[in-house]
């Protein structure tokens, strides 16, 4: 299997086996370009180079190629700085109220649910949380966890931790049978698996740039339904107003769309390397990314297993990402992590275990010299 990403957009992938888009992805060529143009342009040129209508139309570009991801609208999305800001920004929005449970696995990621706990705390609302069996959700009893009692299901849409995928059409139809939203994390999987916002339902999907999007640090973006764009978002500035270039701190007027969740300046920059390398994702088309991604992690998790690994991530190929977490044995996983990346082999620990996430740009052979790596430790 050929790599799908070439070298030639991401040059590291000659000389590493990286396997951690979990945790950073490689960024795209183009994309680091753009970001270091538009910094210099500035530092040459100030507002010359990047005047009002640009800081208008960078996050106009940005929310475009999100709805393409999403297949949503541009006016359904607001772009920010990260995943965690617009998340918490609509937690403070939505206040779930006193006495409401919010629903959310105990594998999730802090960020997914954090922001909702903060909002909880102060209005009284209660965490309900779903356990897990060696990190794995059952997802009969995540919607078991859901009842006329649920305010909001916040979901990480792939688990940072072993990959699990769930299926949120089920989850949101389960929320709304009960009045509840359907709120996800979209981080882990956009740009390594399809999101279609309409189909599933879901009410709020909330990613970061720099994973499996080959973006930088420094850009998130989040589709917010229409519904939730009539409230009050928790975090508002400048841009909040309906016409952002009217500068009159005496009123506020939102946007009847999803812009009202973008507040203020940010490293725009960023914004034009996101929308680079999302757009070639997208050209390449995700569907095409996940079945490849799915073939090489079949093949690392073939190899693991027959190294005798415990394999944490599902074994159901409908919960499954590229994400595979492993414990080795006989090994502690600190030690272990350490010397795959002394050998180039780039993978992440995490609580007590190796996590490999590879991406379009790993190959075959790339799984084939991780797995003779692992066995050289071994
Ligand atoms: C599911 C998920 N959400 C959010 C984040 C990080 O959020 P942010 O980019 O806002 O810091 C991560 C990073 O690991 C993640 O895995």
């Amino acid at each position: 299997m050929q790599r799908l990403g070439t070298i030639d957009v991401f040059p590291p992938a000659e000389n590493f086996v990286y396997m951690d888009a979990a945790s950073v992805g490689l960024t795209h060529k183009g994309a680091a370009a753009a970001i270091n143009r538009w910094q210099q342009a500035l530092a040459d040129e100030g507002t010359i180079a990047f005047d009002e209508e640009d800081e208008v139309e960078c996050l106009d570009n940005l929310n475009n190629a999100a709805a393409r991801l999403f297949n949503a609208r541009p006016e359904d999305i607001a772009t920010a700085s990260s995943e965690t800001v617009l998340m918490a920004s609509l937690a403070w929005a939505v206040m779930p109220p006193r006495g409401s449970t919010i629903v959310a696995t105990e594998t999730t990621h802090p960020s997914t649910v954090y922001p909702w706990m903060r909002a909880a705390e102060a209005t009284g609302a209660k965490m309900r949380w779903v356990p897990a069996d060696n990190l794995y959700i059952d997802p009969d009893r995540l919607e078991a966890a859901i009842d006329d009692s649920t305010s909001v299901v916040c979901l990480s849409h792939v688990e940072y931790g072993t990959g699990q995928v769930f299926d949120l059409a089920r989850f949101a139809k389960k929320a709304h049978q009960h009045g509840a939203i359907c709120v996800v994390d979209v981080t882990q999987s956009a740009g390594q698996v399809p999101i279609d916002i309409a189909a599933t339902g879901i009410d709020a999907a909330a990613a970061s740039t720099y994973k499996w999007l080959c973006g930088p640090f420094g850009t998130g973006f989040m589709y917010i339904s229409p519904a939730l764009q009539k409230l009050n978002p928790g975090i508002i500035g400048w841009r909040t107003h309906k016409d952002m270039w009217d500068f009159q701190a005496n009123r506020l007027e939102m946007p009847e769309n999803a812009k009202r969740y973008e507040f203020g300046t940010m490293a725009y920059g960023t914004a034009l390397g996101a929308t680079e390398a999302m757009n070639y994702l997208l050209d390449h088309s995700i569907e095409k990314i996940r079945v490849h991604n799915r073939h090489i992690a079949d093949r690392l998790m073939a190899g693991l297993l027959e190294l005798g690994a415990e394999v944490l991530s599902p074994k159901k190929a409908e919960e499954r990402s590229a994400t595979i977490a492993a414990r080795l044995p006989g090994k502690n996983s600190k030690d272990f992590a350490r010397t795959l990346k002394a050998n180039n082999v780039i993978a992440s620990l995490r609580r007590d275990f190796i996590r490999f996430s590879p991406h379009l740009y790993n190959n075959a052979d790339d799984i084939d010299r991780g797995l003779a790596a692992i066995k050289a430790v071994l």
